[in-house]
């Protein structure tokens, strides 16, 4: 029968402090200017290089390695530390929608039959991430839901668009909301009442994460549910255009808006009776609003009114909370994860980092599972982020804060992992502001610094890697690897994460002088650390998870 219980690793020993260090948006690339990890000083990171190839090395964190659709999908963090936890390489959202769209089992399943029931009085909400990024949600998806929906008796559809220039370029959006608009249109050739409804950016407006800061949601629920909003359009390429012409303006952080009919009425309120579909896959944006949506008791803000609809999630956002408590798409069923062996096998665990991180280390390397396995064993600190800014400003967030609770708690000699997220890299890398992501890496090395430090005075083992790139490449390139520029001869900034590999290096007083990296696993990705880091531990990995990546020689 199936136990938990780990095989012993046949050389190494039981006990040792280890730091899992996760560098956020922290990929390998060419040296140049617009690689703002190449240009800061980041003197440690730089350190562990030298050790290559036994002490560091690259691995992928893009594509397939880490279970997205194809090779040109980029990383993200919900994939990278799904794979960095649960040691295994899922199919995730992206792709499980993918599957079910295609073969058409999304319309006979539970959650469409469900909204399916609004359709012949009700109208048909789609709210979500518009963009082809592909880490939250994908814009061809939702093309062939408004398909689907049409066909299958939906009469009245409203869109409520969050626009992105976060994993796509600055300036997208209209172009997206264009090709939207059309769609739309054509669906009102063949008799559907099919609009843009409402919108706005996707950091200001209903994707926010982790609970930091529920005024984002709010601003969102007042233009899709109530239908207020600050500005008003007769359509979404209108309202995106119009927005966008506002100085310091961005496709990230444009206000909330409606779209209203000639009357100046709001075209798309949701109210009794509607159904309404959330369509990012990807959970840690969209849990927030779907709380607002299904929960009865409710007290993060005033929703003014609950209108009584049948709500469905393209995913279920949360395993446990069992939320929403419907769906289109069974997401990726993610169990035993490296976190919950170690537990079982008597490791006890300290994570860590800011609200805007805090869930890459807790939720998604838990396999998308919310809280603890075991209390007594494990220890979780969330230090609040800085919120209503925009991370250029404060680059360096609060890497100094998460690296001095990781510290306390491996000098406190309490756990025997110590892992955290270090989120400069990523958060400052979307902005955008190539000045600001240079001070965010120094800020991110120093951490790491501080905390190889108090493990070099424990006696411990580190583990850096990155759960993908991003502030290794500021800068759109085309297939020859060139900078390009837009119009005005300005390069195109990259907000974006990139398809770069990533670094991990071991280290620490405590390694066994005999480890190190295989040279027989060169396409060794993100998955494959799981293993390493049991290994570390004094156990073996199960045997389904992808090899670990060192070796121990005599
Ligand atoms: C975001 O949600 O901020 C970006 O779309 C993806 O960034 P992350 O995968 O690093 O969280
Ligand atoms: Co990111």
């Amino acid at each position: 029968g199936f136990s938990w219980k780990l095989n012993d690793h046949p050389k190494l020993p039981k006990g040792k402090i280890i730091a899992m260090i996760v560098l956020d948006g922290w990929g390998e690339a060419k040296p140049n200017e617009y690689n703002c990890i190449h240009v800061a000083e980041t003197p440690t990171m730089d350190s562990f290089k030298k050790g290559a190839p036994e002490k560091w090395r690259l691995v992928k964190a893009h594509g397939k390695a880490v279970g997205l659709p194809t090779d040109d999908d980029m990383g993200n963090s919900e994939v990278g530390h799904n794979a960095l936890g649960a040691g295994r390489i899922y199919a995730q959202g992206a792709k499980l929608v993918d599957l079910a769209l295609e073969s058409g089992k999304i319309y006979e399943d539970e959650g469409f039959n469900y909204i399916k029931e609004c359709f012949e009085t009700g109208t048909l909400h789609l709210i979500g991430l518009l963009s082809d990024g592909g880490v939250h949600s994908r814009l061809d998806q939702l093309q062939l839901l408004l398909k689907g929906a049409s066909e299958r008796g939906a009469k009245r559809i409203r869109v409520h668009a969050l626009t992105d220039g976060r994993d796509v370029l600055d300036g997208s959006s209209v172009g997206f909301m264009e090709t939207l608009e059309n769609d739309l249109a054509k669906l009102r050739e063949k008799g559907i009442d099919a609009q843009v409804a409402s919108g706005g950016g996707r950091m200001y407006v209903t994707m926010d994460r982790y609970e930091n800061d529920w005024e984002v949601v709010k601003r969102g629920w007042d233009a899709q549910v109530l239908g207020e909003a600050p500005h008003k359009f007769r359509n979404g390429v209108e309202a995106v255009k119009k927005l966008r012409e506002a100085p310091q303006s961005n496709d990230q952080y444009l206000p909330p808006f409606v779209i209203v009919d000639e009357n100046g009425k709001p075209v798309g309120p949701i109210v009794d009776g509607d159904a309404v579909v959330t369509f990012n896959f990807r959970a840690d944006r969209m849990v927030m609003l779907a709380k607002a949506l299904e929960y009865e008791d409710f007290d993060k803000f005033d929703r003014v009114r609950v209108p009584k609809i049948r709500y469905a999630g393209m995913l279920q956002y949360d395993g446990e909370l069992k939320l929403p408590s419907h769906y289109l798409v069974s997401p990726p069923l993610i169990e035993r994860t490296s976190g919950e062996y170690l537990v079982h096998n008597g490791v006890r665990t300290f994570a860590c980092s800011e609200t805007v991180k805090f869930g890459h280390v807790t939720f998604f390397w838990n396999g998308n599972r919310s809280g603890y396995f075991n209390q007594e064993m494990e220890e979780y600190v969330e230090i609040p982020s800085d919120s209503g800014i925009t991370f250029n400003v404060q680059p360096k967030m609060k890497a100094l804060e998460i690296a001095e609770k990781a510290r306390d708690a491996i000098l406190s000699r309490k756990f025997h992992q110590v892992r955290v997220n270090l989120p400069n890299g990523d958060m400052v890398g979307h902005t955008g502001d190539i000045q600001a992501t240079v001070v965010a890496c120094k800020a991110a090395d120093e951490a790491v610094k501080m905390i190889i430090d108090a493990i070099e005075q424990v006696g411990g083992i580190y583990v850096v890697t990155a759960d993908h790139g991003n502030a290794e490449d500021m800068v759109k390139r085309n297939k020859k690897g060139e900078p390009l520029l837009d119009k005005n001869g300005n390069i195109q900034i990259l907000t974006s994460h990139t398809l770069e590999p990533v670094p991990i290096a071991i280290g620490g007083a405590g390694l066994e002088p005999g480890v190190r990296f295989r040279q027989d696993l060169p396409g060794g990705g993100l998955a494959n650390v799981a293993a390493t880091v049991m290994n570390l531990h004094g156990f073996e990995a199960p045997n389904d998870y992808e090899p670990t990546l060192i070796e121990v020689v005599d």
